[in-house]
């Protein structure tokens, strides 16, 4: 299939690489042009442009930062895609804007699918994501093959924007689980108890998320090299906030969540790993 890849960051790089790897025939396009590199020496070619990753493509991926950014390179990229063709958004955005992209493709006789990941970097590598994908029931049988080589596994969530509404919720419990375990950490430190300990005893416990005792080694060892960027889910905080504004359900322990994450991002943690608020809490 001819592929448009828009986004080689973290995650984009390594979902393109997969599909490269599987014989699709990729044009791929990054701001920063280098990161294009590895993808071009597995036979992707480098587009300069978003225009030129998406001209003739029959789907077109975008794997991008923020609404904003999908919103600014869509002026490029929809005007130019052949009618018919596919856009897949797989950046985290909020269910409205999502819905928003719909309407927008539509006019451009593009068809969209809303299908957000979750798993970080390591399950981008090793084609373990989980696809949330919203989107007209057609669009989402075409695609499949698509999610198959990317991911382990694909819910297929019926309308468009709903991808992105069960993506909102799962990240913000994860904002919240990582917040909240960090301060009962801090608590029983405070109490005299070791962390070593502290980690191994909470993370067998059923009240604690699963993901914990994943991160739990590199939390003991100080390691918060990047997988998810914390200024990211940060974002992914502000979009649950907007949305729940939008729908007026009240969210009052994630705006003290939010605030947490603004900390650490405004004493110089937003490159880190989303997990460094384990450091800037304990
Ligand atoms: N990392 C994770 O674990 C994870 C998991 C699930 C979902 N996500 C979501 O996936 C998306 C990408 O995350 P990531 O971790 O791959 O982040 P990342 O490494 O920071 O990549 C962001 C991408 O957006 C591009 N970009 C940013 N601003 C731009 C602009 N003004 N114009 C054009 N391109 C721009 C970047 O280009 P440059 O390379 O030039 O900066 C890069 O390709 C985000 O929405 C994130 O919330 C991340």
């Amino acid at each position: 299939m001819k592929i448009g890849f828009i986004g080689l960051g973290i995650m984009g790089s390594r979902m393109a690489a997969n599909l490269q790897k599987a014989g699709h025939d990729l044009v791929v396009y990054n701001r920063t042009a280098s990161k294009a590199q590895e993808l071009v020496s597995l036979g992707a070619r480098s587009a300069e442009s978003p225009a030129e990753a998406a001209r003739g493509a029959e789907v077109v991926i975008t794997m991008l930062s923020t609404p904003d950014v999908v919103k600014q390179l869509t002026e490029e990229f929809l005007p130019v895609m052949p009618k018919g063709a596919i856009w897949i958004d797989i950046s985290t955005v909020n269910p409205s804007f999502s819905r928003e992209m719909g309407k927008l493709s539509a006019g451009y006789q593009i068809r969209f699918v809303d299908a957000p990941v979750a798993g970080s970097k390591v399950a981008a590598e090793n084609a373990e994501l989980l696809f949330l994908a919203g989107g007209k029931e057609e669009e989402l049988t075409d695609m499949a093959p698509l999610f198959d080589i990317m991911g382990k596994k694909t819910l297929y969530l019926g309308e468009m924007g709903n991808g992105t509404n069960v993506k909102m919720l799962i990240n913000l419990m994860l904002a919240q689980s990582m917040a909240t375990f960090s301060e009962a950490i801090a608590l029983g430190k405070g109490m005299g108890l070791a962390e070593g300990q502290l980690l191994n005893i909470l993370t067998a416990t059923p009240v604690v998320a699963p993901v914990m005792g994943l991160l739990k080694e590199r939390l003991l060892d100080g390691n918060f090299d990047v997988n998810f960027p914390l200024r990211w889910i940060h974002k992914d905080i502000m979009l649950a906030l907007d949305t729940a504004s939008e729908l007026s359900v009240p969210m009052p322990s994630l705006g003290q969540t939010e605030a947490l994450y603004k900390n650490a991002m405004d004493s110089g943690m937003g490159d880190l790993d989303f997990s460094a608020i384990y450091k800037a809490l304990t």
